[in-house]
């Protein structure tokens, strides 16, 4: 099961209030937004979204029993599709603007943890790590046809891997021989590309995670949405985003400082916020995890 990071700090900062309307945009399995709708009863709406059908099927189960507990629930409504899309989504739910709009980025532990998806280099699985099963590009295309610069770019910039140069040269060479179809295989490939000494992280950790974003569009879904994000908030509303990687939190920064800048947005965390050393030791993937948080101003 997946554990929620930043919690407490998402409910602070975000404080979501009775009959507010919140959009999740990445609900996964639900985790923040089973406390969220604690929040906003009665007559709160959720909207949720995830590019992953899996995902969202098991948080449907999750959110329907939630339902049936009595509670004056306004409405719950899930979507499989990009949040760059949540103009459009919007536009299908006849409803102009939000309350709350928050982003947890990356991807769940369900999704690392179930092999078939092709996310983890702990598991065998076929390469595949596309967290929408419609996404015409895999893994296995990354590996097996990008050109070798392609390669060292995609794990130099989105990894920072140090070995960046050596680990695609590997690659290259391996595959003229052979396909690359399986995650234990590319993690065999890697380990044996580096020289990482007495390193507590998997030496395949930052190419896995580089992979998943370019085959994902990460960075480029995050951008599409930040340039968005303002005509969808009423006055007043929050904006949330869980980052992971510094590029992601970048790229946030960078967009509340000149949406603030331009007069729309306040910031509201003039730091990110990071989580507490005692939910780092409980649940790792709060490790890198940062949140920062901006409010429509009141015009
Ligand atoms: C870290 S998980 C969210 C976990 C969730 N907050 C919870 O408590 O269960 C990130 C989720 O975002 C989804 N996701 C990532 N990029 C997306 C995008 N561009 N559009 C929609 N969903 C996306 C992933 O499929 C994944 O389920």
């Amino acid at each position: 099961m997946h554990q929620p990071v930043l919690v407490q700090e998402v409910l602070k900062y975000l404080s979501p209030q009775p009959g507010e309307v919140v959009i999740d945009a990445t609900i996964g399995l639900g985790g923040h937004s089973e406390l969220f709708l604690e929040k906003i009863q009665p007559n709160g709406r959720l909207i949720g979204i995830d590019l992953d059908k899996e995902s969202l099927f098991q948080t449907q189960t999750r959110l329907n029993s939630f339902l049936t507990t009595g509670k004056e629930i306004g409405s719950i409504d899930l979507f499989c599709d990009n949040f760059v899309n949540i103009g459009k989504i919007l536009e299908r739910l006849r409803q102009k603007g939000v309350d709350i709009i928050f982003l947890d980025l990356g991807i769940s532990s369900y999704q690392l943890e179930t092999s078939h998806r092709g996310f983890s280099f702990l598991k065998e699985a076929i390469l595949d790590m596309r967290m929408s099963l419609d996404n015409p590009l895999t893994a296995q295309e990354v590996i097996n046809k990008y050109s070798l610069d392609n390669l060292i770019k995609i794990f130099r910039f989105y990894g920072e891997e140090r070995f960046s140069k050596h680990i695609a040269q590997r690659i290259i060479t391996y595959r003229k021989r052979k396909k690359i179809t399986s995650t234990i295989q590319l993690a065999e490939i890697v380990k044996s590309a580096v020289h990482y000494k007495g390193q507590r992280i998997h030496p395949a950790t930052r190419v896995f995670q580089a992979i998943r974003i370019e085959v994902n569009k990460e960075l480029d879904n995050l951008k599409g949405f930040l340039e968005r994000i303002v005509r969808y908030l009423n006055p007043r509303a929050r904006v949330g985003i869980i980052s992971f990687h510094s590029l992601e939190d970048r790229l946030v920064k960078e967009s509340f400082r000149n949406y603030q800048k331009q007069g729309p947005l306040e910031i509201i965390t003039k730091k990110p916020i990071v989580a507490s050393l005692k939910e780092k030791r409980e649940n790792p993937a709060s490790r890198s995890a940062k949140l920062r948080v901006a409010m429509r101003k009141n015009i």
